[in-house]
Order: C-alpha cells, then structure tokens, then sequence
C-alpha cells in the first residue's frame, strides 16, 4: 500500500492506494471518531462492496445504516442528496456519525454534499471503486449534485478525512467506464506531467488489459499530481482551474445530450481534443503535440468526435461553465504536452472552427470512436 497526502493543514487527510485495501477493516476503523458510520453506496455497488464494508464494520461494534442510491448520472440530484438525509434522520444520525462514499464519482459527490451538510457537518471517507473516482473525483473535496440548467452547479468544497482507493475493485469496472477514468488519467499528464503522458503513451495497453502495478502507478501519479494543485488552491482561485481541462467542451456534451447519455469521462476525453485543437490553432502547440494527444484518446478507445449538437448550442452550454468571468468564457488550453494555462478570453472564430471542426457528421449521439 501507498499512502499519499493531501496537505490541507489542519485538514490535511491520507490517500491510501492498493490493491485489497477493503479486505483491511482497520483501515476505515482507525478513521472513524466514534463507532457510528452511513454507508452512502448504489444499487450496483452494494452487493459487490458496501455489503462485505458494513458487514466488517458492524462485527467490529459499528452501528451502521446505509442509503442506497438509484445508479447513475441522472440521480445525482437534490432528490438522491434528500434520500440520504431522510435516512440519517431517521437513523438519529448525530455529529459523530462518519459518511462513508463507496462508489464511483456520483456516489462520491452526492456524499461528500450529503456529509458537507448534514447537521452543517459531518467527516466522511471516500472509497472510491471507479478508475475515475479513484484518480479525481475522491481527492480534493469538490462535492456537488447537478441541476437541469447546468453540471455540478450546486455543491461545496468539503474534504474527506480519508481516502481509500482499493485497485481491486477496478477488475469489476465495465470497459467503458475504465476508458473513461483513463480520460482523467491522461488529463493528469497532460497539464502537469509531460513524463507521465509519455509513460502513458507507452502503457496504455497495460491499463486498459488492467494490470494491477500499471493500475497502482497511474492511480497514485494521477493523486499526486492533484494533490498537490489541491494543497495550493483548494478553493479553485487560480492553479486547481488546471484540472478542467476539457471540461468546459465535455460539461456542454453531457448537459446537451442529458446527464448520463456519454459518460463523464468520454465527454472529457473529447472535450480535451476540442481544447488541444483549439491549443494548436491558436499556435499554443503544434500539429505534431495535437496528433500525440488525438493518438493517444484514440488508443484509450475514447470518442473523438463530440456529438452534433449545434456549435451555438455549444457556446451557449460552455457559458454555463463555473470559470466564466464577466461573461467571458474561460478555457484551459495547452503550452505544451505536460503544460496548461488558463486563457482568461479566446478569439471566437478559433473557438467556432474548433467546435465545427471536432463534432461529428451525424446526428447519433452515440459515444463512439
Ligand atoms: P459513476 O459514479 O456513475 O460510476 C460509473 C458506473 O460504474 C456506475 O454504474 C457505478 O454503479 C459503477 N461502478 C462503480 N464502481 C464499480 C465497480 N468497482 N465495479 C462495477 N461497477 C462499478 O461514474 P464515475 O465515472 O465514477 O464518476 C463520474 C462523476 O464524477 C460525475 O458526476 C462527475 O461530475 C464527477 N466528478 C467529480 C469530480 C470531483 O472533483 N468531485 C471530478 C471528476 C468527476
Ligand atoms: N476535477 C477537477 C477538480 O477537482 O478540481
């Protein structure tokens, strides 16, 4: 097991990465300040990780109850976050009482809002079963439910006393959602990381059959990296806006096509060639950086294409984007593989050509490469 830092100060909290770190209870034990835990999960994950976790809690004298949230991207809404509520309420949850997020990064966000809130706050532990929540979503307390006018709109900055990212539940993960963590993954490299994007280039095919110490590598490098944006701006004023690379193209996909039609990850994966485009046409990078990064999503299996929503329809979704600024799209863009920045205003014809340029032809809305 590795165990990495988030240095918040006073707030600072381990990341612990390995393979079968849910087979060692003392590990969410050790972080629970009284023996009274909710177990915040989905229906997929229950019966795969949160049963055997509230078994091994409860034989160890922890009284637990667990909300269980309907699957996917669509639930992450005011609605889930009253369920878990109303299930601490009924409980008699008090202060002391732990939230623990076993799940992906819906689970994760709903919980981290959930434990942000309740009772004006409560600790609580990430155990993130995703490629994508263990990579992202579970490190740097951004929690936040989505609204139908815009993604994450709603939410708070919160940190987890803990984070437990168990490898071994990444061999469940259905191929689709591994390749979209490996959006995440690749992101990390290309903002920060020249050398590991180059590491990745060349052990992609490692990732995707899952081999366990190429897994572990890119999990712990992908929370080192944001760690540590995370210990210098936690609150998203300046560097941590780095970690959206994409994102502002990929929030229009998933909000244009409906929560949950292209998965989180799939839409970053696309909404980072649209950035890199854009990068290359602006004379940020060169032709030669653009293919690597297309190349490289391409072998990941990720789509390339946004679908074809409409380039106004896509303006007018990225002016939605949190990073706008006296009305001003904000754009992560690249200086070189392993450098981003921030352009505070980006010429719109350039941001036009890229948009018409990198959807697709038809009008499916399906994700595929
Ligand atoms: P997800 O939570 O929907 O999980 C993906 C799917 O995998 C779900 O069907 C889930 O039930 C299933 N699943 C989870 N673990 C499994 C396992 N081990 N085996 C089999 N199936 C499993 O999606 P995600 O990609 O984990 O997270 C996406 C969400 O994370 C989005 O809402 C996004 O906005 C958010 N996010 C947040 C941050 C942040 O900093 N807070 C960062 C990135 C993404
Ligand atoms: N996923 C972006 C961030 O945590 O800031």
């Amino acid at each position: 097991m590795q165990t990495l830092r988030v240095a918040l100060s006073d707030r600072a909290y381990p990341v612990h990465v390995g393979a079968g770190l849910l087979q060692q209870p003392r590990l969410l034990l050790d972080t629970l300040s009284k023996p009274r835990a909710t177990i915040v999960t989905n229906e997929t994950v229950l019966p795969l990780y949160a049963h055997s976790v509230a078994a091994a809690l409860q034989g160890a004298g922890v009284k637990v109850v667990t909300a269980v949230l309907p699957d996917g991207e669509e639930y992450k809404t005011a609605k889930s976050l009253d369920l878990i509520w109303e299930t601490m309420l009924r409980a008699r949850c008090d202060r002391q009482t732990t939230v623990i997020a076993i799940g992906g990064g819906v689970v994760g966000d709903l919980a981290g809002f959930a434990a942000a809130t309740y009772m004006r706050g409560v600790p609580y532990v990430q155990v993130p079963t995703t490629l994508l929540a263990q990579v992202d979503s579970s490190v740097g307390g951004k929690t936040a439910i989505n609204h139908p006018l815009g993604k994450n709109m709603i939410g708070a900055f919160y940190q987890p006393v803990s984070v437990i990212a168990d490898i071994a539940t990444l061999s469940s993960l259905p191929e689709r959602e591994l390749r979209a963590g490996l959006a995440e993954v690749i992101k990390h490299g290309l903002i920060l990381d020249r050398e590991f994007f180059v590491w990745l280039e060349a052990n992609i095919e490692r990732l995707l059959a899952r081999e366990p110490e190429a897994l572990t590598h890119a999990v712990s490098r992908s929370i080192a990296i944001k760690a540590g944006v995370v210990a210098i701006d936690e609150r998203e004023t300046g560097p941590r806006a780095l970690l959206n690379l994409g994102h502002t193209f990929g929030h229009a996909i998933e909000a244009g096509l409906g929560f949950g039609t292209w998965l989180h990850g799939e839409a970053v994966g696309t909404g980072m060639i649209m950035a890199a485009d854009l990068s290359c046409r602006l004379g940020r990078i060169g032709a030669n950086d653009l293919q690597r990064v297309r190349a490289l999503i391409a072998k990941t299996g990720l789509p390339l294409q946004g679908p074809n929503l409409g380039t106004d329809r896509y303006l007018e979704l990225m002016s939605l984007d949190k990073k706008v600024a006296d009305g001003r799209i904000r754009l992560v863009l690249l200086d070189e593989i392993g450098r981003a920045a921030i352009a505070e205003s980006t010429p719109p014809e350039a941001l036009r050509a890229s948009l018409e340029h990198n959807v697709s032809d038809s009008t499916s809305t399906a994700a595929t490469n």
